[in-house]
């Protein structure tokens, strides 16, 4: 079945006087519609600014964090121990690239450049994910990046490839096939390492040990602290509490630590039949808030690196600019000598 068009007002709206306000109410309510009816917001439509402004920061961070989050296992591709296990890391790093880019141009439809979100980045003043300011002292720590982290990211941006924007919805679809062969290549490195000697049993038991408390942050404060959750919601940005997600979270990692053999790090973790719920230790918001605020074991390390590789690719989107210009000049004679 076709899903009517409830677009009785297009294109930007001018406001001017009584006759604009009237339409801006119009324009709303159309908004309003496409929204309780589950349709898409298209980069065509009139959106509210507060809407505008959550999807440049939310989708500008979220990229961000690809692209900062290559970082930590960017650090083991030289030294992963096999061939096989190298091609896969880099495969995975790669992605997260990709992920950034299909990100940033999803955010671009919203009127904002590549270059200022580039540049809000390496001024320090866009966040990105916490997690990713956590060292990777070990090879057991690509097992429980890919296991934790993506396995976080996955429970998180399933429900977003049905958020109400249609670039970001879009977008996410194609970046959870690729999370999901993520937590896989994780779950799999810690399972070796579980089925190897002591010493790489105890790495892998350190890894997760690290790990699982930053992982269970990725889903941000608890509800009752949250006070941009309900509006998220309301849009149909986001569809799940950070509560909710983290609930989910903990409901799939239980039965996987059980099959790779290792112990979840937190002594209060079980099941509550009267609230069915995971009970858990209270999480370490403080640290998270920390992190977050620029002070973690690796914030500096990541922006330096993210500056440095900045510099050093300016000759790169020089020649690229560069190259674009002769092509317009040349197209541009070519048809000029066709109208001579
Ligand atoms: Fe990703
Ligand atoms: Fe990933």
């Amino acid at each position: 079945m076709i899903a009517p068009d409830l677009r009785s007002v297009g294109g930007p709206v001018e406001p001017q006087g009584p006759v604009a306000l009237e339409r801006d109410d119009e324009a709303q309510a159309t908004f309003d519609a496409l929204i309780a009816a589950e349709q898409r917001i298209e980069p065509r439509d009139w959106m509210p600014d507060a809407y505008r402004k959550t999807l440049i920061r939310q989708i500008s961070q979220h990229a961000h964090s690809e692209i900062i989050g290559m970082q930590p296992e960017g650090n083991w591709i030289t030294r992963a121990p096999s061939l096989k296990r190298k091609a896969i890391l880099m495969a995975k790093v790669q992605d997260e690239a990709g992920h950034g880019l299909y990100l940033y141009s999803a955010a671009q439809t919203l009127g904002i450049t590549r270059d200022e979100m580039t540049q809000q980045l390496i001024d320090g003043k866009a966040k990105y994910s916490s997690i990713f300011n956590y060292p990777t002292p070990t090879w057991a720590d690509m097992g429980a990046i890919g296991w934790l982290v993506d396995g976080a990211a996955i429970c998180n941006q399933v429900p977003l490839c049905r958020a109400s924007y249609g670039p970001y919805g879009r977008a996410m679809v194609r970046v959870c096939k690729e999370e999901s062969f993520h937590q896989r290549q994780g779950f799999e490195i810690l399972l070796t390492l579980m089925q190897g000697t002591p010493a790489q049993r105890q790495m892998a038991q350190d890894a997760v040990n690290r790990w699982y408390w930053p992982s269970l942050m990725m889903f941000g404060p608890p509800d009752d602290s949250s006070p941009n959750s309900a509006q998220s919601m309301a849009w149909k940005i986001k569809r799940f509490s950070n509560d909710e997600l983290r609930q989910r979270f903990v409901s799939m990692l239980v039965p996987q630590a059980e099959i790779l053999g290792v112990t979840l790090p937190d002594p209060e973790l079980r099941w509550d039949d009267d609230a069915q719920e995971w009970h858990m230790s209270e999480i370490d918001w403080p640290e998270f808030f920390e992190v977050l605020a620029g002070r973690g074991p690796m914030n500096s390390v990541r922006l330096q690196n993210r500056r440095a590789a900045h510099d050093d690719g300016a000759w790169v989107r020089e020649a690229a600019a560069e190259y674009a210009r002769k092509q317009e000049e040349r197209s541009l004679s070519l048809l000029n000598g066709a109208v001579a």
